[in-house]
This record gives structure tokens, C-alpha cells and sequence, in this order.
């Protein structure tokens, strides 16, 4: 048997949990992968919840999760791309990806570089392809200003390099506690609110250009406010609004983009051109826990869960940490640390700030 996030109806938190599942069997052109970290995503919790039914139904019971890394552990008849003991990056296509073992296409699988931890790589692609579709989508050019709403969130803080990448000039709407991490990126962080938009006028008097709506509730009319052409407008997150205005909701659901494009991101990680921001590792077992953090909806990067604790990768930004005896919020950490569970837990908040950069 092998653990697994499951659910029997549409509902909150409550409803998720951890079952003993019988182990899945590779069908042809299928890989097994022992799963080391898997990322969770606003989207998934739209779909517990039954938000999402008429474009994403469900059956019951019903697994969780599109993202994840792991080491494959047997591979299908046909399959001659990977062998036993890879390590791979991918994707589920059906909502199983939190589990310890799980079965995904061979399409839908790409190496992982030893240079990319394994947090980093299990929360790459939702927030990663939906990143990369958006920064095509709105087609920046060297001189163009763009507006990234939500800029610190798991989409929006890969979306803000991918455009600084493009050579654009980049403005992250964000709170004030992740401003340090923009200006660190090159973007220039403006807080959201009212009266955001004299802020933006005020960072871009030569006008916008572009702009990536990643958290909806009013930025594509802030965008249209602000002068943007409708063709260089992309919203992941409000499609009414979108369909009222006729701007861009790329990637969408069809012709996602998928492996070909997790592995360049992979590789630009692996290069230390692109970082991956992990918020937080939660085991398996505190699925509830983890997206009670993240739907919270002021996620710096990525929340991730890990069926099996993987040893922390050493980087210098952690042996000073730790030789501090600090955690990421910078407060000393006490002597005594409670259960198990709670050690557990420091010890990966304790990591959690240092594993998206690149070793
Ligand atoms: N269409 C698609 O293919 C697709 C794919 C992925 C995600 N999505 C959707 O895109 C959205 C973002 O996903 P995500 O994974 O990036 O979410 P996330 O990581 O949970 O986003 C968290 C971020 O939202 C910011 N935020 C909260 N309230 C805000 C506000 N009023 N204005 C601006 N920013 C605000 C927070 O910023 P501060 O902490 O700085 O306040 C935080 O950094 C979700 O709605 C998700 O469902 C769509």
C-alpha cells in the first residue's frame, strides 16, 4: 500500500486526507515515480471545493495535485526515455500527483538537474508553465514596461524574472513585506490598494506597455485604466473579466505548455538564471495544513509537501543560517522545540527560504 491525498466530496480542508491506496502498476508508455516533493496550487483548492465543476469535474474519490519530483521507481512496456532510479521533474494529469508513488505519462516527464533541489523541482510546473505562457502571451520587447499583479506569489515571482529575462522593465504589485525580494529580482515593487494606480503612473511615467494579471479581482480593468492595449493584457485568473473585455487567458487549458518548457525552467534554475521561492514544506500527512497556509492567499513562491522528509541540499545562504540559529523570519530558535511534529516542521521552515536558490 502507498499513501495518498484523497477526498469523497466537494468541500473545505476538512475533507482532505491521507489514505492507503494499493500501489499503481505502469501501463504502457506509463513511468511509476516514488514521489520526493509535490507543490500545491490555488487551483486545486477551486476544484475541492467544486468552483471549478463545470470546467474541471470530478469523480469520487478523488486525488489531488499536478505538480511533482521524484525518483522513478518502474517503468511501463514502450517506455525506453527513463530508466529505474531517474530523477524526474513532471506533471500529473490526473490530480494524483500528492502521493508517495504515482503513475504519469512518459510525455509529461523531464530529467531533473542535480542542480535544481528537490522542493524547487516538485513545485515547478503549474506555477512554471502558467509563468512562461503568460510572459509569451503579452510579447515583451527591450523598453517595454510591464505590470505584474500578485508578483510575489507562486506564478507571479517566476513571471516577474521570465519578463526581466525578456529584457522588460518590470513593476510587481505586492505588500510591503516582499518588496526587499522584488528589488533583489530587478523589479520595481509597487504595493496594491487603493490608489495603486497613481503608484504605477508614479514608477512608470513613460506608460505601460503590458500586463500580467496573476490574482484577478479588478487588475484587468486596472490594466485597461492604465492604458494597456487588450492584446498585451493576459489574466490567469479572471476569466469574466476576460471574456467582458476579450484580453488574453494564457496558457489556458488547451495546449498547455508542458515538458519542453518545464525543462528549459528547469534549466535556467539549475543555471541560477530563475528562482523558485519556497514559502514552506509540509509533510504528506499535513495536506490540511498546507493549504491552510496557502489559502491564505499571501504565499511568497511556493508550499510544497514531501511524503518523505529529503535531506536539506547545503547551500552557504543555509550554513549561516543555521550556524545563526535563525529561522527565516529572523527570530532566534528556542532551545526547546516541542514534538516531533513541531521539530519536524522548524526544521523545514528552517530550510524553507534557502532551497529555491540555486546550489
Ligand atoms: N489559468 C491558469 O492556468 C492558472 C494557473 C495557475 C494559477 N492560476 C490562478 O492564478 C492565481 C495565482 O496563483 P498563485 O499560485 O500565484 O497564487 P498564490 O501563490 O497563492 O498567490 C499569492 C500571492 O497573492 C498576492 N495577493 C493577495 N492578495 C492580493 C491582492 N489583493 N492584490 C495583489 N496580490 C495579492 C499575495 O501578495 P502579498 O503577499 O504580497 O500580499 C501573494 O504573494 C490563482 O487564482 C490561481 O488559481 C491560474
Amino acid at each position: 500500500m502507498v499513501k495518498a491525498v484523497r477526498y469523497d466530496e466537494f468541500g473545505g480542508i476538512e475533507v482532505l486526507r491521507v489514505d492507503d491506496v494499493d500501489r499503481p502498476v505502469p501501463d504502457e508508455g506509463q513511468v511509476l515515480v516514488r514521489v520526493k516533493a509535490a507543490g500545491i496550487n490555488p487551483g486545486e483548492a477551486a476544484i475541492r471545493i467544486g468552483a471549478m465543476a463545470d470546467i474541471f469535474p470530478s469523480t469520487f474519490p478523488s486525488g489531488q495535485g499536478s505538480d511533482l519530483a521524484g525518483v522513478v521507481a518502474e517503468v511501463g512496456v514502450g517506455v525506453d526515455r527513463f530508466s529505474v532510479g531517474d530523477e524526474v521533474i513532471g506533471f500529473s494529469e490526473k490530480r494524483a500527483a500528492q502521493a508517495e508513488l504515482v503513475l504519469v505519462d512518459v510525455d509529461n516527464l523531464t530529467p531533473k538537474p542535480n542542480r535544481v533541489p528537490w522542493q524547487v523541482a516538485g513545485g515547478l510546473y503549474v506555477a512554471g508553465v502558467t509563468a512562461w505562457g503568460a510572459v509569451h502571451s503579452v510579447q515583451l520587447d527591450k523598453g517595454d514596461t510591464v505590470v505584474v499583479s500578485a508578483a510575489a506569489g507562486g506564478v507571479g515571482s517566476l513571471a516577474v524574472q521570465l519578463a526581466r529575462r525578456a529584457g522588460a522593465t518590470v513593476i510587481g504589485l505586492a505588500s510591503q513585506h516582499n518588496h526587499d525580494w522584488l528589488r533583489s529580482h530587478g523589479v520595481i515593487p509597487v504595493e496594491y490598494g487603493d490608489r495603486a494606480i497613481d503608484r504605477i503612473d508614479a514608477a512608470a511615467p513613460g506608460g505601460i506597455d503590458a500586463f500580467i494579471d496573476t490574482h484577478g479581482g479588478g487588475y484587468v480593468e486596472l490594466a485597461l485604466a492604465l492604458g494597456v492595449a487588450v492584446e498585451r493584457i493576459d489574466t490567469i485568473a479572471d476569466f469574466a473579466a476576460a471574456a467582458k473585455y476579450g484580453v488574453k487567458t494564457e496558457p489556458g487549458t488547451n495546449a498547455r505548455p508542458g515538458a519542453e518548457v518545464l525543462a528549459e525552467l528547469a534549466s535556467l534554475i539549475a543555471e541560477g538564471h530563475l528562482e523558485v521561492p519556497i514559502a514552506n514544506v509540509y509533510p504528506l500527512t499535513q495536506v490540511r495544513q498546507a493549504y491552510t497556509e496557502l489559502e491564505r492567499r499571501h504565499t511568497h513562491g511556493k508550499i510544497v509537501l514531501e511524503p518523505q522528509p529529503v535531506p536539506t541540499q547545503r547551500s552557504p545562504l543555509r550554513e549561516t543560517m543555521l550556524n545563526r540559529r535563525m529561522n527565516p523570519v529572523g527570530t532566534a530558535q528556542s532551545a526547546t522545540l516541542g514534538t516531533a511534529t513541531t521539530r519536524r516542521h522548524i526544521r523545514y521552515s528552517a530550510c524553507a527560504c534557502v532551497v529555491g536558490m540555486p546550489l
